[in-house]
């Protein structure tokens, strides 16, 4: 039986103009986490393989399973890469403790632990890129043109300064960085979001590309700070970054209450992050800060939170 798990996920800064070519900042969220179990099964002349997706009650064999189907998909992928698929037979399991539709990864994740248990179970383990670009092919079924931050972050599991089609840059971490990470609970389609944004884009292509250089321009400033240990400054970056955000209309009521319940409460900064149009909101804070600011996120209207110290 072989076991491999991946964190979530949040974007400090740079989502959107990150599909634009302009660089964006993650880090992964270490304690919540996908986790796939791949082992023979008990018959041993049986040749297929059977899935079993634990948080959405869902289980089917793999040659039954739609060609979206995103685990199949990567079940497919990885063991084409490990060797011919047909003759496997085998039980999969993933579960996830990472909120779905939040902006949190959790699709990636799944992605990333499942072909890193596949790999480890046929002793043929994958590298990060490797994971990457594997977990890359499935985020393209979640909406056509991802950047690929969400499976680069997450293969390589450390804080990243990323551009489209360049290899990443880990980064190192001038201090430990305490967020507060809330869930609005609206549903956040990475596909629409991204739609409305390109939508955007071309009824006002001088505008946008205006904002995606913004995005850039703090995106870069904002690595220096991360590099420096620098928080307030970084606070400030995401603040601006928000603002952004709602400007390419991807913002919403709800998280703007988060984020501004989350400075109310003497958060540094505060944005939505990942997709928007709902999804979650981060929070930047002195550890001194970050129960109070959580408190005023749940009482704003968050469904989920938690809390996540970043170091290098
Ligand atoms: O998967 P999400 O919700 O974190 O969104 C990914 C970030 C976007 O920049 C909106 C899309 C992308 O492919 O980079």
């Amino acid at each position: 039986m072989t076991t491999a798990s991946a964190p979530g996920k949040i974007i400090l800064l740079g989502e959107h103009a990150v599909v634009y070519g302009r660089p964006a900042l993650a880090v992964p969220v270490r304690q919540i986490r996908a986790t796939a179990v791949v082992q023979n099964p008990a018959d041993p002349t049986r040749q297929n393989i059977f899935i079993q997706a634990k948080n959405l009650g869902a289980s089917y064999w793999l040659d039954e399973a739609e060609a979206q189907d995103p685990l199949a998909r990567i079940t497919s992928l990885a063991l084409e890469k490990i060797g011919p698929a047909e003759n496997y037979p085998l039980d999969i399991v993933v579960e996830s403790t990472i909120p779905m539709a939040a902006g949190l990864g959790s699709g990636a994740a799944v992605s990333v632990a499942l072909s890193a248990a596949l790999g480890q179970h046929f002793q043929q383990p994958f590298s990060p890129q490797e994971l990457s670009d594997l977990a890359y092919e499935v985020e393209k079924i979640h909406h056509g043109t991802p950047s690929g931050i969400d499976n680069t972050v997450i293969a390589f599991d450390q804080p990243v300064f990323y551009v489209k089609a360049s290899p990443p840059e880990t980064l190192k971490l001038g201090d430990r960085f305490t967020f507060v990470i809330a869930d609005s609970g609206i549903d956040s389609s990475t596909a629409i979001a991204v739609g409305r944004v390109r939508q955007g884009w071309q009824s006002n292509q001088e505008r946008f590309e205006k904002h995606f250089d913004q995005i850039g321009d703090l995106t870069r400033r904002g690595r220096v700070f991360i590099e420096n240990g620098d928080r307030h400054n970084l606070g400030e970056l995401m603040n601006e970054n928000h603002a952004l955000l709602n400007q390419i209309g991807v913002g919403l009521p709800q998280l703007d209450e988060l984020v501004i319940s989350a400075r109310s409460a003497g958060a540094l900064g505060a944005k939505l992050s990942g997709a928007g149009m709902g999804g979650n909101c981060i929070a930047l804070v002195e550890p001194e800060t970050a129960v109070a600011v959580e408190k005023a996120m749940r009482a704003a209207g968050a469904v989920w939170s938690t809390r996540t110290e970043v170091e290098a």
